[in-house]
């Protein structure tokens, strides 16, 4: 071979889209399983290039630009050190749209896209998102119903990125930078929704790396002796602010479905129903004010 051929083909191993595949393939074989890492070639294929799957047929023979190479290259790099493909492209895909996200805000989760579904299933004309993160529920709430939607957080990061997420995906939502264990009081809602953390601190040994060590602690972990924290405290002040027939959504850790119920017949709201998961673990709780 030609030597300006070699270092050529040395600096730029991918040439062709035709070769990204099995680049990703090559260099992330045996440490993330094949179909894994297919995925993350089509998502930085899209990221990079704007092609999804039938794109890259029809395109298979286009040559890339050195600059994209060299982008795939520290792709490869990166998730060689367990870095979420989303923190690496700053972007994240949730109920079909596009959220920007830091090391400020949890990766938006496909569970968390199975309440949005069920929530929408429900009318109301007015919602509360509490612990928004990148604004993921909120947001995917608005741009699927005409309502009035407000959303909380602790964090002054995750809200800038929420704040930039509205503006990206064009809704109007009202972010309140607030501690919701220090509230007294929450605005009037039809439906109030949350995620809060609820991973044990000790629970952290059997989390993955990639997770625990990119994603915000202040958004997954609660102390093991107070695992309702945030439930009780957001069931509570739910409690006084829900309209008439309001309806209150949590995200849950599955190992506490039948004790966040409880403590929801507790404070007195009925119809109460734990939800399971694509994967069949209790994930999800909606209760009414009457
Ligand atoms: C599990 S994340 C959920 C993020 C987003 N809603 C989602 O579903 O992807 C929990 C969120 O609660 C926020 N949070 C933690 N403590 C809080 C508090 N005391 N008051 C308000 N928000 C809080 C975190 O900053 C984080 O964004």
């Amino acid at each position: 071979m030609h030597a300006s051929k070699i270092a050529k083909s040395y600096l730029c191993p991918v040439e062709k889209v035709s070769n990204i595949i099995p680049y990703f393939i090559k260099q992330l074989n045996g440490i993330v399983q094949e179909r894994e890492i297919i995925s993350l070639a089509y998502i930085s294929i899209d990221f990079l290039l704007g092609y999804n799957r039938s794109d890259c047929i029809i395109h298979s023979d286009k040559d890339i630009t050195s600059e994209v190479s060299d982008r795939i290259k520290q792709i490869i790099v990166d998730l060689k050190t367990n870095k979420p493909i989303q923190h690496i492209i700053g972007e994240a895909e949730f109920y079909e749209l596009k959220f920007n996200v830091n090391e400020h805000t949890l990766i938006p989760r496909p569970e968390t896209e199975e309440l949005v579904k069920w929530i929408l299933e429900h009318e109301f004309s007015s919602a509360l998102d509490i612990g928004t993160g990148s604004g993921c529920i909120a947001i995917a709430l608005r741009k699927n119903i005409g309502a009035e939607i407000s959303a909380i957080d602790v964090s002054e990061s995750a809200l800038l990125v929420a704040k930039e997420n509205a503006k990206i995906n064009e809704v109007e939502i009202n972010f309140l930078l607030q501690d919701i264990l220090k509230t007294t009081a929450l605005p009037k809602a039809d439906v109030i929704v949350s995620n809060p953390p609820y991973v044990l601190d000790m629970e952290k040994e059997i989390m993955l790396d990639n997770v625990l060590n990119n994603e915000p602690h202040l958004a997954l972990f609660v102390p093991d002796n107070n695992p309702l924290l945030f439930y009780k405290k957001i069931a509570e002040l739910a409690f006084t602010s829900l309209s008439k027939n309001g309806l209150l959504f949590f995200e849950i850790n599955e190992r506490f479905g039948k004790q966040t119920v409880a403590m929801l017949n507790a404070i007195g709201f009925v119809d109460i129903e734990l939800k399971k998961d694509i994967n069949d673990k209790d994930r999800m709780i909606k209760a009414t004010k009457n």
